[in-house]
């Protein structure tokens, strides 16, 4: 297991919640210095998909939010070590944030990668992705904006498409296309290295928030 390297400046990327007055909503022109498009990704894990994103995408703002702090600076420190100045990572809660902190039709995209399945019946009640977790992401979105989701969880997967394939403030599109990958950071995340490589299945949807008024 990777390990935080105390060394490492962070302070650039990743933002300490308690400098931050509780609740007020986060302006991102603030955080990224201008008015750029943000995209914000929901259990960023070690940030992969930040990391490659962010350098693919340098006129995007990319904001994390990752629960375990340890891998929320593991992330950051990912994305300074790239060069990486247009990535933020949140140690905290998704549905928090998302339900409080988020300005109104402020982002362009949201991913959800992989979220934890909380597979005892007694504990589905922690999934992050969650009727709630629905209603912020259909506020927070710009218009047009985008929703992607992948999980290995065929069940879960089920739930998913349910509460947003069945929300007529979301139209469902194409996923974009997954390349064939030339190295081991050649991947959407870590995770979906991991499920590929074992061959297991992979699922994904994405949406666009209709135009239709909600
Ligand atoms: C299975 S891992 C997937 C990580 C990454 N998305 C990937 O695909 O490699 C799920 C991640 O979501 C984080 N997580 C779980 N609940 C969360 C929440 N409420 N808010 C933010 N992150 C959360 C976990 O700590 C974990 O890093």
């Amino acid at each position: 297991m990777t390990r935080p390297r105390a060394d490492l400046d962070v302070s650039s990327t990743f933002l300490e919640p308690e400098r931050f007055p509780p609740d007020e909503p986060l302006r991102w022109a603030e955080l990224f210095g201008d008015d750029r498009p943000v995209v914000l990704e929901i259990g960023s894990g070690k940030g992969l998909f930040l990391a490659n994103a962010a350098s693919k995408r340098p006129a995007h703002g990319f904001f994390g939010i990752e629960i375990a702090k340890k891998y929320a600076r593991l992330a950051a420190e990912r994305v300074v070590k790239a060069g990486l100045t247009n990535v933020r990572m949140w140690p905290g809660d998704a549905g928090h944030l998302m339900a409080r902190r988020v300005v109104p039709a402020s982002l362009r995209e949201v991913h959800v990668y992989f979220p934890d399945p909380w597979w005892k019946k007694r504990h589905k009640k922690r999934r992050v992705f969650n009727e709630t977790l629905v209603d912020s992401i259909a506020r927070a979105l710009a218009p047009e904006g985008e929703l992607h989701v992948a999980t290995d969880v065929e069940e879960y997967f089920g739930v998913i498409r349910e509460l947003v394939g069945n929300d007529p403030r979301f139209v469902q599109i194409d996923p974009p296309p997954l390349g064939e990958p030339e190295s081991d950071s050649d991947y959407l995340t870590n995770f979906e290295r991991k499920y590929r490589i074992e061959g297991r299945p992979v699922y994904r949807s994405s949406y666009r928030l209709a135009s239709a008024p909600r």
